[in-house]
């Protein structure tokens, strides 16, 4: 998703929760310091969903970064200039956080300041199966005005590899967000188009 809205021609403010490290860590091998996050950003963006060197090639001169613990950021504030937010992925905490309001770390303020201005905020949530309680604060969300957006990949688009699944769903967030991009391919009217490759 980064690397999309990137190609776009969008600037990032990006923010990494301590818990969203550690499943970075975890499922792709991926180490991502505050201290040196250009670097390990570059770093992270080359490579595929799998963790494993890849081709890409991504200049992330428009990416600044946040602290997640940083309330006195710029996207704290209603004036920052910010087109919308993307929260990819979501954990259920951060629905339940966002859903209340609790404005507790610099991603759940700056999603209050998103809902409040009005401006456009996608939950990308990734979970299953999903309790009531997460339920319900999605369906909150979703009448605060954002885009409930399960991390549900589709199979009709052909996909061969792990990345094009993963491709898919940050297309989706991409399209929610209204940023042009070609990740993956569109349903066109008929069947059959997910088995011919
Ligand atoms: C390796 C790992 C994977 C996790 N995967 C999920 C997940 O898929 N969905 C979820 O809701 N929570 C998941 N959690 C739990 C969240 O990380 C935890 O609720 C955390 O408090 C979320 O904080 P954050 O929303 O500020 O990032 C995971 C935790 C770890 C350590």
């Amino acid at each position: 998703m980064l690397r999309g809205l990137l190609a776009a021609g969008e600037s990032v403010d990006l923010v990494v929760s301590r818990a969203s490290r550690l499943t970075l860590l975890d499922e792709t091998g991926i180490a991502f310091r505050d201290a040196h996050w250009r670097e390990d950003l570059a770093g992270w963006l080359a490579r595929g969903a799998d963790g494993k060197p890849h081709t890409f090639d991504v200049d992330v001169s428009g990416v600044r970064h946040w602290a997640a613990g940083d309330l006195a950021a710029g996207p704290s504030s209603g004036s920052y200039p910010a087109k919308g937010m993307l929260i990819v992925p979501a954990s259920t905490a951060c629905v339940a956080g966002v859903a209340l309001g609790l404005s507790k770390d610099l991603l759940q303020r700056a999603a209050s300041v998103t809902l409040k201005e009005r401006r456009k905020l996608v939950v990308a949530v990734r979970e299953t199966p999903l309790n009531g309680q997460t339920l319900r604060h999605m369906v909150a969300l979703d009448e605060a005005g954002a885009v409930v957006l399960p991390a549900s990949p589709a199979f009709y688009a052909g996909a061969t590899h792990i990345q094009d699944l993963v491709d898919f769903v940050a297309g989706r967030v991409l399209d929610a967000a209204g940023v042009p991009h070609q990740l993956y391919r569109r349903w066109e009217g008929e069947l059959g188009g997910g088995s011919r490759g």
